[in-house]
């Protein structure tokens, strides 16, 4: 019997109707109901419920949202609201299902973080390849305008708001928030050095705040269950819910949204239908491509989902919420060959030791994973990723401008600590073509 059910706050409305895309269903089912409350509010009041609430952010750093929204200068204008639907982090698909299925939703959350941050202009940039996000979020777009939630003294309340939709060309890097903002402004989208920081000099150098889609999609719940309600879900640090992204060998991959603080083992075997064929769990990534991984003992597995305990406890990171599970057919130095030839592509090139050490990291996982590994192999990829991140600390440690390279060394650090034995076994055989891979 499981023992965990799905917590359902962003998706509940998705669920109810298939059709909640549509303006005249979501407004049937209470939507846009918060947006008018909430422009009749004090802005200051709902940052502070955003504090209260302890909403930190969805996008992979996991910072306090009301805290960042606060380190805007009070007297400094224009400043720009900028939605991060770029979601390129490997295996999440969260986002994707926010926008197609419910991109009013996000809307509304737009409205009434722009109106808190006391922003005007509000942009949302797509990841390129979302082509249905991309018709739904348009068509939404346009039905808020002709029903005056979007535009000028929207709902009667003085507040002006205009929301433009900008596409990406395909790049990882411009998920990452100064490259998306370079990006935005018509540049080659790479990491900006920092300081200044967005909330100082963002967008068109002026104050901007970077939020990613589930982040802003919450707010109008945060309003109308009040933070400190909000606050009371979760564990810890880890208010609320989160959406997890659950992919690889089990029955039922999907986006599951479950208050944080259940365990690993729960999100696999209560909602994600357990192990395929009845496999055991060899190995996963609990936070995205990005994270170092864990394996399929009982200390792992029954770690809760708490954004903190997964850090302090085992170095990893619960990222962008997507979780790859791999089952003991799995060849983890593939896994690691196809995640370091993900990073290498996608190293933007600025900075010498990820441009020159992801290239490597690839080139030497790929001949490993071929059947050509050579003994020495495994500890000069050690060193090489300590060229770029000290300490092997991945992704928390840097010699680089952004933490693409470090995540890079994570697959490597994970190899070493999980699977030397097999690796070094592998030196000198034959490729089994038998083992699959899925990363
Ligand atoms: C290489 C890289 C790629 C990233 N990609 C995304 C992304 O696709 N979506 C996202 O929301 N955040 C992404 N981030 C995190 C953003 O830089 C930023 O922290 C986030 O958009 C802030 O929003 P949040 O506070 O609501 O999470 C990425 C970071 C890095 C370093
Ligand atoms: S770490 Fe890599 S992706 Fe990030 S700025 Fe440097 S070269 Fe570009």
């Amino acid at each position: 019997m499981p023992t965990v059910t799905e917590t359902r706050i962003i998706t509940k409305r998705m669920h109810e109707s298939e059709d909640a895309h549509n303006i005249d269903t979501y407004i049937s089912l209470g939507g846009y109901e918060v947006a008018k409350r909430a422009l009749r509010m004090n802005p200051d009041d709902i940052v502070e419920h955003v504090k209260t609430s302890g909403l930190r952010g969805r996008g992979g750093g996991g910072f306090p949202t009301g805290m960042k929204w606060s380190f805007l200068p009070p007297d400094s204008f224009p400043r720009y609201l900028v939605i991060n639907a770029d979601e390129g982090e490997p295996s999440t698909f969260k986002d994707h299902m926010l926008l197609v299925r419910d991109p009013h939703q996000l809307i509304e959350g737009i409205i009434c973080s722009a109106y808190a941050i006391k922003s005007n202009k509000a942009f949302i940039y797509l990841r390129g390849e979302l082509a249905l996000a991309y018709d739904r979020l348009s068509a939404a777009l346009k039905q808020a305008r002709e029903r005056g939630f979007v535009g000028k003294d929207i709902a009667g309340s003085g507040f002006d708001l205009d929301i433009v939709i900008h596409r990406g060309a395909g790049a990882y890097i411009c998920g990452e928030e100064t490259a998306l903002l370079e990006s935005l402004e018509g540049e080659r989208g790479m990491p900006r050095l920092r300081p200044p920081f967005p909330a100082i000099a963002g967008l068109y150098a002026k104050p901007t705040v970077v939020n990613n889609v589930e982040t802003i999609a919450t707010v109008p719940h945060i309003i109308d269950m009040g933070g400190e309600k909000y606050a009371a879900l979760g564990v810890n640090k880890s208010t609320g819910t989160r959406i997890f992204s659950v992919s690889g060998h089990v029955n039922n991959p999907g986006n599951y949204e479950v208050e944080l603080g259940i365990t690993f083992r729960q999100l696999i075997d209560d909602l994600a239908g357990g192990m395929r064929a009845g496999g055991r769990v060899k190995f996963f990534i609990p936070g995205g491509g990005s994270s170092q991984w864990l394996i399929g003992s009982d200390e792992h597995l029954d770690c809760p989902l708490d954004m903190d305990e997964v850090g302090q406890r085992f170095g990893v990171m619960l990222g962008s919420g997507a979780v790859m599970v791999y089952d003991q057919t799995t060849d983890p130095i593939l896994v690691a060959w196809r995640l370091a030839k993900f990073y290498a592509h996608e190293s933007c090139g600025k900075c010498t030791p990820c441009r020159e050490g992801t290239g490597w990291l690839e080139k030497v996982l790929y001949r490993m994973s071929h059947g050509q590994g050579r003994p020495s192999d495994l500890d000069m990829l050690l060193d090489v990723g300590d060229n770029i991140s000290p300490g092997l600390n991945a992704p928390f440690s840097q010699t680089t401008i952004c933490p693409l390279g470090p995540s890079a060394v994570s697959c490597v650090v994970s190899l070493n600590k999980f699977f030397r034995e097999e690796v070094l076994s592998r030196i000198g055989a034959p490729a089994d073509e038998t083992l699959e891979v899925t990363a």
